[in-house]
């Protein structure tokens, strides 16, 4: 990917590749233990962007959890950097579907911003320019006096986006964070996110249950099978960048990554 674009005060992260080992996770139901993960053994490298797709109810929020290291593994481990994470990070963020919920109704759109920097332990005197740089990143700089409440759908998520991103994350973990807004708005919000994340060279591991959202954003795309026996599909994605909307979705080669990830997920 070119990664050459420095961008001020957010630095770019240096590569560092998260490592599961033999991860495994069953819940209590009922009486009984449930197992959603097996054996889950994958190097997600530094600085890639990795998709997770499976039905609902595999256990796709789980595995990203078990990454961020806000749940704990019954089994193996994750390790980054060379030790094991035990816990959450500083580095990492988190973005869920849900932005109508995380971000603070009674602040202003930078304030929220300036919230994620202060949170990530940026100086009090960077965290102004840091909050308008991340932003511009998404494109929001004439939004930053308003309150979230007065944006759509989309600019709200681009608020959430911005704010895990003024906290200088190295990596960015997503949860469906597309599934609430409309089919245009989440095409632009694709496309930023690439742009960002080649502009910032941050690892983001971004879960969805739309297959052609895995295809499109991935460097490799990972199934989940819905009967608890780990991964059914570890597919990498050698689409060329930079991908567009049009072109990239009609070609022939994204077809058959559709076509083989839908035979999977719709198999299992
Ligand atoms: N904290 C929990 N306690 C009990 N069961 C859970 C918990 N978290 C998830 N599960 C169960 O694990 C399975 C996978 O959940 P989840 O990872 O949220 O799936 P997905 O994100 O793919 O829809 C589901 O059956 C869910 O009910
Ligand atoms: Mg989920």
């Amino acid at each position: 990917m070119s990664a050459e674009t420095t961008t001020g005060t957010l630095p770019r992260a240096a590569d560092g590749d998260i490592v599961l080992d033999g991860v495994g996770k069953a819940f209590r139901r009922g009486s009984a233990q449930a197992i959603v993960l097996r054996d889950v053994s994958v190097t997600i490298a530094g600085g890639s962007l990795t998709t997770i797709v499976g039905r609902s109810g595999s256990g796709k929020s789980t595995l990203l959890r078990i990454i961020a290291g806000l749940t704990a593994p019954d089994a193996g481990r994750v390790v980054r950097d060379g030790a094991d994470v035990d816990g959450p990070r500083q580095d990492v963020r988190y973005v869920f579907q849900d932005y109508g919920q995380s971000l603070f109704p009674w602040a202003r759109v930078r304030a929220n911003v300036r919230f994620g920097a202060r949170h990530g332990g940026v100086p009090r005197a960077e965290r102004a320019g840091v909050a308008d740089e991340a932003l511009a990143l998404v494109g929001l700089t004439d939004a930053a006096d308003k309150y979230p409440w007065e944006l759509s759908g989309g600019m709200q998520q681009r608020v959430a986006i911005a704010r895990a991103l003024a906290s200088r994350p190295r990596v960015l973990l997503m949860d469906e964070p597309f599934g609430a807004v409309d089919a245009l708005s989440r095409a632009t919000l694709q496309d930023e996110l690439l742009d960002v994340w080649q502009r910032l060279g941050l690892t983001i591991v971004l879960v969805t249950h739309d297959i052609d959202e895995a295809v499109y954003l991935a460097d490799r795309v990972l199934a989940v099978d819905p009967g608890g026996r780990g991964l059914c599909a570890d597919i990498p994605v050698t689409l060329p960048r930079p991908r567009s909307q049009v072109t990239t979705r009609e070609s022939p080669e994204f077809l058959a990554y559709r076509r083989e990830l839908l035979t999977v997920v719709m198999g299992t």
